[in-house]
């Protein structure tokens, strides 16, 4: 049997180094669990355009296509800032997405112990935070036509376009019931149905979707006020299915329940291929941070448990997973920080590739 292929995409600012301490980890899951990847490596974002002139080449999309999951790292960087929009690296990203369908994108928001004292929020009101949105990742105002600046009379329109269509709703929804299945089978679908005929259409797919999940319990909730309920007490959500735009907004905020931006992984899934593998790219939610680049400072935490959600959603190795999970953990409760996760009650400085090792080494105590 050959090895599953992962394409390994480290991009630009932080990317590289924090892929680097998942290529630890990647090497350590080969030699000790006999869970082998063929592992590839291709530029995509601002480092892209520096050697194509375009945030993904045509044939690293066609690597993204054919193998059986992508890591992403991020992209972005001010010296990018004055490309011309159809070149920034943010673009390389979305193309990706759109290209290889990836309409489901989940992202955890979950509290670890040891970081309860670093949320901005009272500590009762996050410890032992587990939520999941999913958001839809492949359509609605990210790509909605028409779009663009345009000339209208004497002045210039900016325009872009909310769009769904029914099965655009209906197959994001599935997922998200189907999560919910896997866990407190609770839903919260957020739109704004009051103001947005978009989000009517929303709410009738997610509704008429929820007939065939009768053991799942379905509410709504308009999207600004589901941003209040999320900072008031988010335990009282599980999973939450939402639109591209108000999920990316949701999810920034559910992120910083969770005390950093640097703890929280992503999975972005399509439809499944041949082998019965869904489509998917693996990437943290945490951006490029081009202020820290280069200096050790940045947490690889994100980006590992990215390659986790990997193991779990690609490649069918939950224990596995939950191994890795566990081995952060581990460190964190062992009071090992990157300096992200520096709070009032101190703890124990390391770089970036001192938490790679020290997962490592969590991981051979598992053993
Ligand atoms: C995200 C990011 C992206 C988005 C950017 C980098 C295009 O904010 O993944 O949440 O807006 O989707
Ligand atoms: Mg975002």
């Amino acid at each position: 049997m050959t090895n599953p292929s992962l394409l390994i995409l480290p991009g630009d600012g932080i990317g590289p180094e924090v892929m680097t301490e998942v290529r630890k980890i990647i090497d350590w899951f080969g030699a000790k669990r006999g869970l082998a990847f063929d592992v590839s490596e291709d530029l995509v974002g601002g480092c892209a355009y520096d050697k194509h002139g375009t945030p993904l080449h045509d044939d690293t999309m066609a690597k993204a296509q054919e193998v059986d999951a992508v890591l992403l790292g991020a992209v972005g960087g001010p010296q990018y800032d004055t490309l011309d929009f159809s070149v920034k690296p943010e673009r390389g990203l979305l193309r990706l997405r759109k290209e290889m369908d990836l309409f489901s994108n989940l992202r955890p928001a979950q509290c670890f112990d040891a970081l309860a004292d670093f949320s901005s929020l009272k500590k009762d009101v996050v410890a032992g935070l587990d939520i999941m949105i999913v958001r839809e990742l492949t359509s609605g105002v990210y790509f909605g036509e028409p779009r663009g600046i345009f000339e209208e009379g004497n002045e210039r329109v900016g325009i872009n376009t909310q769009r769904y269509t029914e099965s655009e709703i209906a197959r994001v929804a599935r997922s998200a019931f189907d999560l919910a299945m896997k866990r407190d089978k609770r839903l919260c679908s957020m739109e704004k149905a009051n103001v947005m005929e978009s989000g009517i259409l929303w709410r009738e797919v997610v509704t008429e979707v929820g007939e065939d999940y009768p053991e799942v319990e379905l509410s709504h909730m308009y999207a600004d006020a589901g941003a209040m309920q999320l900072t008031r007490w988010p335990k009282q959500f599980d999973v939450i299915v939402t639109d591209n735009l108000f999920g990316d907004l949701l999810s920034d905020l559910a992120a910083m329940l969770t005390g950093s931006l640097g703890m929280l992984p992503s999975a972005s899934l399509g439809a499944p291929m041949a082998n019965g593998r869904p489509k998917a790219l693996y990437e943290p939610v945490h951006g490029s941070a081009p202020d820290i680049a280069g200096q050790g400072k940045a947490n690889p935490i994100a980006c590992i448990l990215s390659f986790a959600m990997a193991l779990r959603y690609s490649f069918d190795q939950g224990e596995e997973a939950a191994r890795l999970e566990g081995a952060i953990e581990t460190v964190l409760a062992d009071g090992l920080r990157t300096a992200d996760l520096m709070g009032p009650k101190g703890g124990t400085p390391v770089s970036t590739s001192g938490m790679g090792d020290a997962i490592v080494s969590a991981l051979d105590a598992s053993l």
